[in-house]
């Protein structure tokens, strides 16, 4: 069964607090919240004080996606905002498990997030400091994109060396997850499915939550 994660972005942000109330009362697992910067990626979301007033409604884990330059320079100010998940760019780190150590010490699970040309195999070598890996099923930067079909075959390589190194971490998909679609990215490996526009785009949320759910059994 895999957790499902909707992501915010493609929520009412004028009715915020409704939208958080109705995660907390779904079979949602996680808040998955996007943070962009206009420089890593082309659109700009929504940051730290955001962050810090969902923290205050929310009852599920804060799962902070950055796609962000230098991300290391702000973990600590996310960690304060309420993120217990924070994931960086491998594109974007330069020193990879440096940020990882830092995440992990300042008391978050770490993630790596990866874009859709980036080669899976680039992680395996931090992968016993890795709690959760986000791989990119869109270029990163909008909701609502296409999932890229490619993507399956990177989750079976990595859920194979997960199993082969006798790690636990989790494997994410993030972006493009659809009802017709997610069956078959949870047989690939898929531990997490991470879902905006098929949750925000139903007339009922919560009922496209439970699908979900019950689709990635
Ligand atoms: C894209 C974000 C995703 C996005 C997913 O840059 O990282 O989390 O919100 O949205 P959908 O599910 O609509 O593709
Ligand atoms: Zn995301």
């Amino acid at each position: 069964m895999a957790l499902i994660a909707p992501s915010l972005l493609s929520a009412d942000f004028l009715h915020l607090s409704r939208d958080i109330q109705m995660i907390n009362n779904s079979e949602a697992d996680w808040f998955h919240l996007d943070v962009m910067d206009g420089r890593f990626v082309p659109n700009i979301s929504f940051g730290l004080p955001v962050i810090a007033a969902i923290k205050r409604e929310a009852k599920k884990t804060l799962d902070v996606h950055l796609m962000i330059e230098e991300p290391g320079k702000y973990a600590q100010d996310f960690k304060n905002a309420g993120a217990d998940i924070l994931s960086v760019h491998l594109e974007a780190c330069p020193h990879l498990h440096r940020n990882l150590q830092q995440i992990k010490g300042l008391g978050m699970k770490a993630g790596i997030a990866i874009n859709p040309h980036t080669p899976v195999h680039l992680l395996f070598d931090v992968l016993h400091d890795t709690d959760v890996v986000c791989m990119m099923s869109v270029n990163p930067g909008f909701g609502g994109q296409k999932f890229i079909q490619q993507t399956i075959e990177k989750i079976v390589v990595l859920k194979k060396e997960i199993a082969r190194r006798g790690v636990s971490t989790l494997i994410e998909i993030d972006g493009g997850v659809t009802f017709e679609n997610a069956k078959e990215i949870v047989e690939a490996g898929a531990d997490v499915l991470v879902a905006g526009n098929t949750v925000f785009s139903t007339a009922n949320p919560a009922t496209a939550i439970s699908n979900l759910k019950s689709i990635s059994k």
